[in-house]
């Protein structure tokens, strides 16, 4: 197990409790009357608390043994929040094609069980290892950096729900934007200068005209949007100076699960609220919760919901491989990753009524703050340059190997 915890209590994201190394009690020491040994035992235990708690704060956490630094003709992947939804994905493409790949996640939202079944998927191999630690702390990130020789990073890592952004949008700022920085420094520091950056259509805001173009102005209007800006633009500014290149992918609304049902997507039960529509829909429909609720039925739109487009998470990831490929050094290349094609929270239900064969009860609110009506991509410029395009459009296809996977994982990777 990790080392360099000691001193402190702290969750345990391996077994989910608390612990403390060698169960020692530092506030207990045996009666003595010698003072001398009193004094000396004190002075120790100071001392050592001291070095425990300076470890500590630095520490990284690995589920193996380092990976080797340079491997001839492989190249290596630092997948920040690879334990997440679209991390895991894109980790299991990166292993099938032969990458090393490096996850760096704090399980703060992401799965340990889907790092788990990578590490089936891969047993043998000493192209993946897992490292727990945030991405905030500056010394943790510098550790790893130094500790393996990356080519390039894709940066996933980040809290990622519009309203929860709009309810503690502190959090968002420094955990999107302050932590994007962080990683760039130790990019710059340890010559790393390839980056895939994880962006969203939440940048752009409520745009006047669709569908929307890489030129459509950017005027976010939720924190989250904001944030995400904020690190776009802190990433170009590095890269017109620096021999930096990068990719930006701005993502739509993402959907599905890898079509061989080995991943999914399994977001923590205290996030419902926040959640995605795709988890609520199949909630509703496994009677996890009563019903699904729309909120806003009084957009601006062809049904009175919000329209939305819904990009498989196996298309955005070879989105991501493509741009590895064709990232060039000092140039920022700007995506959209979405399939051009809008569709309405109504048919979004419908659709998923389908995939599941369950008629989900269906319950009317008011608007959600920080939604805006109507989002879709115009995906020609990917389709150009780095000759992609979405594959997987049929919302109710992709939803049955969504839902697959989902009804064989109720408890989504504790199981
Ligand atoms: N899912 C979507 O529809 C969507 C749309 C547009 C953009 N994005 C972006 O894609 C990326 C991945 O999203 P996702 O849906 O997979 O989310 P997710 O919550 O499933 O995964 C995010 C991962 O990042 C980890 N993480 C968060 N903060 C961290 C930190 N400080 N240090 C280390 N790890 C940390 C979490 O534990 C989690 O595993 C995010 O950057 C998100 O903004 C997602």
């Amino acid at each position: 197990m990790p080392g360099g915890s000691a001193g402190r209590r702290r969750s345990n994201p391996f077994s989910g409790r608390l612990w403390s190394i060698s169960g020692m009690d530092y506030g207990v020491s045996k009666p003595k009357s010698n003072t001398t040994l009193k004094v000396f035992v004190a002075v120790s235990l100071t001392v050592l608390c001291m070095v425990m708690l300076q470890h500590s704060s630095h520490s990284v956490y690995t589920t193996h043994h380092e990976l080797p630094k340079h491997k001839e003709g492989v190249q290596h992947i630092l997948v920040t929040g690879g334990a997440g939804y679209i991390g895991s994905h894109a980790t299991l493409r990166l292993l099938e094609d032969g990458y090393m790949v490096t996850i760096v996640d704090n399980l703060s939202r992401g799965n340990i069980g889907a790092i788990h079944v990578l590490r089936q998927l891969f047993p043998n191999s000493n192209l993946f290892q897992f490292i727990y630690a945030d991405l905030g702390d500056k010394r943790a990130v510098d550790e790893i950096f130094k500790n393996n020789a990356f080519d390039a990073v894709m940066h996933f890592a980040a809290v990622a729900y519009v309203g929860e952004s709009t309810l503690d949008p502190l959090r968002y700022y420094h955990n999107i934007t302050s932590n994007t920085l962080t990683l760039l420094e130790a990019m710059v520091a340890n010559n790393v200068n390839k980056l895939i950056y994880s962006s969203t259509c939440a940048t752009y805001g409520e745009p006047e005209t669709m569908p929307i173009t890489e030129d459509t102005p950017q005027v976010p209007i939720n924190p989250y949007g904001k944030a995400k800006k904020m690190a776009e633009e802190i990433i170009r500014d590095y890269a017109r100076s620096s021999d930096l290149g990068v990719t930006i992918l701005r993502y739509f609304n993402v959907i599905g699960s890898d079509p061989e049902g080995r991943l999914g997507e399994a977001p923590r039960p205290e996030l419902r609220n926040h959640g995605r529509i795709s988890g609520a829909c199949f909630d509703a429909a496994m009677g996890i919760i009563p019903g699904l609720q729309i909120k806003g039925t009084d957009y601006e739109t062809r049904d009175g919901t919000c329209i939305r487009d819904y990009i498989h998470v196996t298309d955005l990831v070879d989105a991501h491989v493509k741009a590895l490929n064709n990232t060039q050094s000092s140039k920022v290349g700007i995506y959209n990753v979405g399939t051009g094609k809008g569709s309405s929270v109504r048919e979004f239900v419908e659709a998923c009524k389908k995939a599941t064969g369950v008629n989900i009860t269906v319950v009317f609110l008011e608007r959600r703050p920080g939604d805006y009506a109507e989002v879709y991509s115009d995906p020609s410029k990917i389709k150009n340059e780095l000759n992609w395009s979405a594959e997987h459009t049929d919302l109710a296809e992709t939803l049955a190997v969504a839902w697959r996977w989902r009804e064989s994982h109720p408890d989504g990777y504790m199981k």
